[in-house]
């Protein structure tokens, strides 16, 4: 990861942020098979940082539609929490950080709505939207708010996405993810490590084609719970192949400092033996030897 201030970014992985690559692939594949099904919709992120997820989405904006972010950057909160929040986790974020990241890797910037997310039904229509990532404030009310906004915004085959509906600091996200779930019929397609990717649709169709996709990933683990009963799909990066050059340098490094205490062992061996040889030479010890083998009678006993 590069410092955000002083240069630009290569690649996404040169991006800051949180944005794991078992989601990147999810991304990829809901926005595809949107496109592969000739689902029009704009897209919409709200919390968007330095524009990790945003640069990924953006890739997928086609010709007609409009991609809306909706960041406090760096404006000030609209409550004491949430200042405090922007104050412990975003304190250098500046919406000029986001916007050269975001130039690196697109022409154009998208619709930037810099302000709190409660203002996002202000600039986008009632379901206008195909995909939502719901991934601002971890703040109960707030994120309830953005999740009701979303349902206003996608229709129902749209996909919304919500993070940190599990980490142990965001249990106000939890909650009100799962009474979206409990309460207004959200529908969850399936869960990653970090985030939930949902439907007020048909959630049926969808997991059958992704339970298709997933089985023919290598680096992808799945599996499928019922959770009050509708099936849910959880996947999860598996370890990198790239983890193994690292196994390969300890067992290397092991092996080298086995043989290095065999040569110190073998050289303790060489000095004994040669001492031995010495002994075993010396006038004394051949003396000793002949007075032994003399009969008896010759030694006087
Ligand atoms: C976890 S970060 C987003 C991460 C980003 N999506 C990524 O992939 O790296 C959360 C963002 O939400 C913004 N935020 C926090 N509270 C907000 C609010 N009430 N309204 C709008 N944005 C908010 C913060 O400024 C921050 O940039």
């Amino acid at each position: 990861m590069i410092s955000q201030d002083t240069e630009t970014p290569a690649s996404l992985d040169d991006v800051k942020g949180w944005f794991p690559k078992v989601d990147q692939l999810l991304f990829t594949w809901f926005l595809e098979r949107q496109e592969r099904r000739e689902q029009h919709g704009d897209l919409v992120e709200l919390g968007s940082y330095l524009g990790k997820s945003a640069i990924l989405m953006g890739r997928h904006l086609r010709e007609g539609e409009t991609f809306t972010v909706c960041d406090l950057f760096d404006s000030d909160a609209p409550d004491d929490s949430n200042q405090a929040e922007m104050n412990g986790s975003y304190a250098t974020l500046t919406r000029r950080a986001f916007e050269s990241n975001y130039r690196a890797f697109h022409e154009r910037l998208p619709e930037i709505v810099q302000g709190p997310t409660s203002l996002i039904l202000d600039h986008v229509e009632p379901e206008t939207s195909r995909f939502v990532h719901v991934d601002a404030s971890h703040l109960y009310e707030h994120v309830r708010g953005d999740i009701q906004a979303a349902h206003v915004m996608l229709p129902s085959g749209g996909v919304i996405v919500c993070d940190d509906y599990r980490s142990e600091h965001t249990p106000g996200v939890s909650a009100a993810v799962w009474e979206a779930v409990a309460v207004d019929g959200l529908r969850p397609i399936c869960v990653t490590t970090q985030k939930l990717y949902g439907t007020w649709g048909d959630s049926g169709a969808v997991q059958d084609e992704l339970l298709e996709w997933l089985q023919g990933q290598d680096d992808v683990w799945h599996e499928v719970q019922q959770v009050a009963g509708r099936p849910l799909i959880r996947a999860k990066g598996k370890a990198k192949a790239a983890a193994k050059p690292n196994d390969a340098a300890k067992l290397k490094k092991r092996l080298a400092e086995a043989e290095k205490r065999l040569a110190r062992a073998d050289d303790r061996l060489a000095r004994a033996q040669h001492e031995l040889d010495s002994v075993r030479n010396s006038a004394s010890f051949r003396l000793g030897r002949a007075a032994t083998a003399l009969p008896r009678v010759l030694r006087g006993k």
